[in-house]
Order: C-alpha cells, then sequence, then structure tokens
C-alpha cells in the first residue's frame, strides 16, 4: 500500500515548480546532536513528504551516506545489511563508472575529493529569497557537533533570455522523460508524459513501484533486498547524486567542425531552417533541441514532445540512431522480449543545471564551470550501475561494439583506439548516407558525488532516536 505521507518529496514527484535549489553537505562528529538536529527538522515539518497539505514556499529533503550511517551510530549489524555499492562509496566505484581521466576522484572539486560527505540537505525554492531564508533557518539549527562541507551546490532551472526554461546547457530540453510508477496518481499533463515499460502490444505498462521504493515489490513481483531493520528501509529508496561538468563550448566546436561533411552526406540537402549543427546534435541526443523525438518528427523538429514513442519501428536506427543518448539510456522496445529486459534499468531523474547558460556565440569567462546535478533515484544501486556502464560507456547491446555515449559518455583508449565515434545509420528512403562521427573529444566530466539513502519520515524518526536495532 503507497503512503505518500511517509516518503520524501522530489521521489515519486518531482519539484518542477521550485526552479532554485541548494545542495548543503554535512559532517557528523557527534551522533547524538546529529539526532537532535534530524529531530528539529522533523519538528518544523521542513522535510517534505510526496504529498502536501499546502505547497510550502520551500522544501527540505535529508540523505545519508553509508559513512553517515555509521556516524549516527546505526550499528554495525544493520550497515552490514546495506549493498555493497553504497558501503563502498562513488569514489570507489570509479572503475565500475568509468570515472576515469579528468573524471576520477582525483581531479573532483571540493568537498567530494576531500571529504567523505555524512549527510546531504537539499533545499528547492520557489523564489531565490525563499530559498535563501530556508538555508538560513537550517543553517540556525546546525549543533557543534556537526559541521557544513564547503563549498555548497548551488543549482536552478537556467535563464536564457530572461526566461526561466527546462532545458539544460547543451541547449535540450531536460526533464520528459521519466518512469510512470504503478499506484502513483497522475497529477497533471506532465506527470501522464511519463513512460513505463512497454509491453508486447506496442503499449507501455507502469512500472512497479518496488523498482523504486523499498519495502515494495518490483517487476518480477519479488522485493529489492532490503537493508534491516524493515521499518528503516521500507518507503526509503537510494540517490545516486552527480556532479557532471559540461563543457559546451567543445560541444559547440564540434559540431562546427562536423557540420560541412554531414551536410554532404544528406544528398537532398538540409530540411530548411535547419543547420547541420541543430541537426547533428539531435541525432546524438535522440531528440531535437525543442525535445520532439526523432521518431516521431525524423526530419525536423516537430509541434510535439510526445514521450509514447518506441523504437522496434526504426531497428536500424535511420531515425534515431542506436548509439545516441536517449536510445541508450531507455532503449523502450528496441531490445525485444515484449520489454522484458528493461526491468531493473529504470532510473527517476531528479537532475537540476547548475551554472549560468553560455549564450551561442559568446566565450565564457575564465574559471566559469556549468553542467548538471545528475540525480537517479531507484531501490538498487545496480539500476544505476548498468545503465551507466552498459549503456553509457559501452556500445554492445546497441551494436556499438566499443563505442560510448555520444552526450555523457568517457572515452577511454581501448586497443590503442580511442573509443570516440558515433555511426549515424543512412536512411533509404531518402538516400541520406550513413554518417561517422569520429574523433567525439569528451564533452561531460564528473566532478564529485556520492551513494546516498534516502529514508521514509518514519525511517528518519528512528534515526532521530537512536533506536534502530538490526
Ligand atoms: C551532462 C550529462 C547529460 C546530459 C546533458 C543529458 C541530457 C539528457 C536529455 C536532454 C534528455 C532528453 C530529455 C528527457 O527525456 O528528459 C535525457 C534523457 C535521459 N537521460 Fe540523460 N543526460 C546526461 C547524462 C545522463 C546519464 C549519466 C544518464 C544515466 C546514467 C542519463 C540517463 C537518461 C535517461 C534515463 C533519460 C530518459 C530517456 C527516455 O526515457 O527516453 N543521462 N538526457
Amino acid at each position: 500500500m503507497l503512503n505518500l505521507t511517509n516518503i520524501q518529496g522530489n521521489i515519486l514527484r518531482g519539484y518542477a515548480s521550485f526552479p532554485h535549489a541548494q545542495f548543503l553537505f554535512f559532517a557528523i562528529d557527534n551522533a547524538d546532536d546529529a539526532k537532535a538536529f534530524i529531530r528539529r527538522l522533523l519538528d518544523m515539518e521542513a522535510v517534505t513528504p510526496a504529498l502536501w497539505r499546502a505547497k510550502p514556499d520551500a522544501t527540505l529533503n535529508i540523505a545519508f551516506t553509508f559513512e553517515g550511517l555509521r556516524a549516527l551510530g546505526v550499528p554495525a549489524e544493520s550497515l552490514a545489511t546495506f549493498p555493497s555499492e553504497f558501503q563502498e562509496g562513488m569514489k570507489h566505484r570509479a572503475d565500475e563508472l568509468g570515472d576515469i581521466d579528468e573524471s576520477s576522484p582525483e581531479h573532483w572539486d571540493d568537498p567530494w575529493r576531500t571529504h567523505r560527505v555524512h549527510m546531504l540537505i537539499t533545499i528547492y525554492g520557489r523564489t531565490e529569497p525563499a530559498l535563501a531564508a530556508h538555508c538560513q533557518r537550517l543553517r540556525d539549527l546546525l549543533p557543534n557537533g556537526m559541521q557544513e562541507l564547503k563549498p555548497d551546490q548551488p543549482a536552478g532551472q537556467l535563464q536564457i533570455d530572461g526566461k526561466l526554461t527546462r532545458k539544460e546547457h547543451f541547449g535540450f530540453e531536460d526533464g520528459l522523460s521519466n518512469p510512470a510508477v504503478e499506484g502513483v496518481p497522475d497529477r497533471d499533463s506532465k506527470d501522464r508524459e511519463n513512460v513505463g515499460n512497454p509491453d508486447d502490444k506496442g503499449r507501455f505498462r507502469k512500472i512497479p513501484l518496488g523498482e523504486f521504493l523499498l519495502g515494495h515489490p518490483g517487476d518480477g513481483g519479488e522485493l529489492a533486498p532490503m537493508p534491516l531493520p524493515h521499518l528503516l528501509a521500507h518507503d526509503g529508496t537510494y540517490l545516486v547524486f552527480r556532479k557532471l561538468e559540461q563543457d559546451v563550448v567543445r560541444f559547440r566546436r564540434y559540431l562546427e567542425q562536423q557540420a560541412d561533411a554531414f551536410a554532404r552526406a544528406i544528398p537532398g540537402g538540409l530540411p530548411p531552417d535547419i543547420t547541420a549543427q541543430d541537426f547533428l546534435a539531435a541525432k546524438m541526443m535522440g531528440r531535437w533541441q525543442d525535445g520532439s523525438s526523432l521518431i516521431n518528427y525524423p526530419e525536423r523538429p516537430g509541434k510535439d514532445r510526445r514521450n509514447t514513442f518506441g523504437y522496434a519501428g526504426d531497428p536500424a536506427g535511420a531515425r534515431c540512431p542506436l548509439g545516441a543518448h536517449v536510445r541508450r539510456a531507455n532503449p523502450r522496445d528496441a531490445l525485444g522480449f515484449g520489454g522484458k529486459t528493461m526491468s531493473r534499468h529504470r532510473l527517476i531523474r531528479r537532475g537540476i543545471a547548475y551554472g549560468k547558460f553560455l549564450p551561442r556565440g559568446e566565450e565564457p569567462e575564465s574559471q566559469e564551470t556549468r553542467g548538471i546535478i545528475f540525480i537517479a533515484l531507484n531501490s538498487g544501486f545496480d539500476q544505476f550501475e548498468f545503465v551507466q556502464q552498459k549503456w553509457m560507456n559501452f556500445g554492445d547491446d546497441f551494436e556499438q561494439g566499443n563505442d560510448t555515449d555520444p552526450i555523457a559518455g568517457n572515452r577511454p583508449v581501448i586497443g590503442g583506439r580511442r573509443s570516440a565515434q558515433m555511426m549515424i545509420p543512412g536512411d533509404e528512403a531518402s538516400g541520406r548516407r550513413p554518417f561517422i562521427c569520429f574523433d567525439i573529444p569528451r564533452f561531460v566530466t564528473t566532478r564529485g558525488g556520492d551513494y546516498f539513502f534516502v529514508p521514509s519520515l518514519a525511517a528518519l524518526g528512528l534515526l532521530a532516536s537512536g533506536r534502530v536495532v538490526a
């Protein structure tokens, strides 16, 4: 049974109407002080569940790393029941996650490089003053036995031409496709656009709650392994936090360099009003910048961003390349077997941009960085690690060999060759020739992050009481 008042916010429903965010990081030196701090936050009713009585001006959510749970005094018998990836932490999963070269942990930003964060507090505000006031209230409550780790991480929806948008820094509409989850009532048309996994009749079926929340049956009817005690785990989830820096100048420069050659592969020429750069960028992403899908609109952006599409009708990738980012990240029906292969491979994404948008043609100021705070939620880190390892940083499932994701993948050297190419299949119908993007540089670099446990509200109460018994 789904109890929305026990589940922290930003899991089953996003905070789209809260455009400003702040991520605060803490170390726990004294467990009793930390428990008292959690109690105070709960007393303030500051921790927002998935269901509000009245919409607040700002939200507040709490998550812990494994070291954080230990510092809070959770007993060893309980700690030992948490997943091994969580126990190790993200830094120690660098090989599995492909965090190599510039992305490797020794190059990360603070606080990730020098500290092991214990507690993450995420605050979203409807306005900047509301966000600042909420952060201040929280900092005023901080006890002596806890310290805030610096720097904090501001983030927010990107302002372009003075307007708030849902775009990411490469210019694409983001936050369009999330899993439709069984039992979660749709709130608006945006929720209705979410898709589950495809069935064998060409429709989508909602995904069981247990793929995303602990203590509920998953896609095969089974419960994901649960840490003990069950009261601690039930209605909780795991959060992947990754600071992903985007090199916008490099991305735009690469598109420019390829533009003429790509345009020559299109015999009838480019569709009117479409630049070769925009067409090529769409082929890499699998959607046009306005969010419309290449499956529905293969030649030019369409008038809608419909999300109910599949790839089975485009087996060779003539419309959406087999190696495009969104096709790799959620292959939908492309892998056959009535969509059953998608179990345990879906992620709820709640990413938000950081840094200022760089208008086209402008050079960035030195030291200025930008990217996404990538947030994925799942009932086991196997879900995120699978997508990251097998689909972002490897291409075999899509007949792409060692080639990595053109947008978010790393660029390892394998057999003396840097696997940095992407095949854009041709299209017999229009006579478009195949085009290979060679020597794609790295556009996205990991700058920090960790694995977190997001307890339910009841579990936060249990942690604050100090009565966790495995
Ligand atoms: C800076 C890096 C990244 C950028 C700029 C980026 C951008 C985008 C954009 C523009 C979309 C399409 C809009 C949408 O469906 O919401 C998308 C979809 C998606 N991305 Fe990424 N992404 C990045 C990294 C990642 C990573 C690392 C993963 C997973 C490990 C990932 C997983 C997904 C998933 C699952 C979807 C939804 C696909 C679908 O359901 O059709 N992304 N991304």
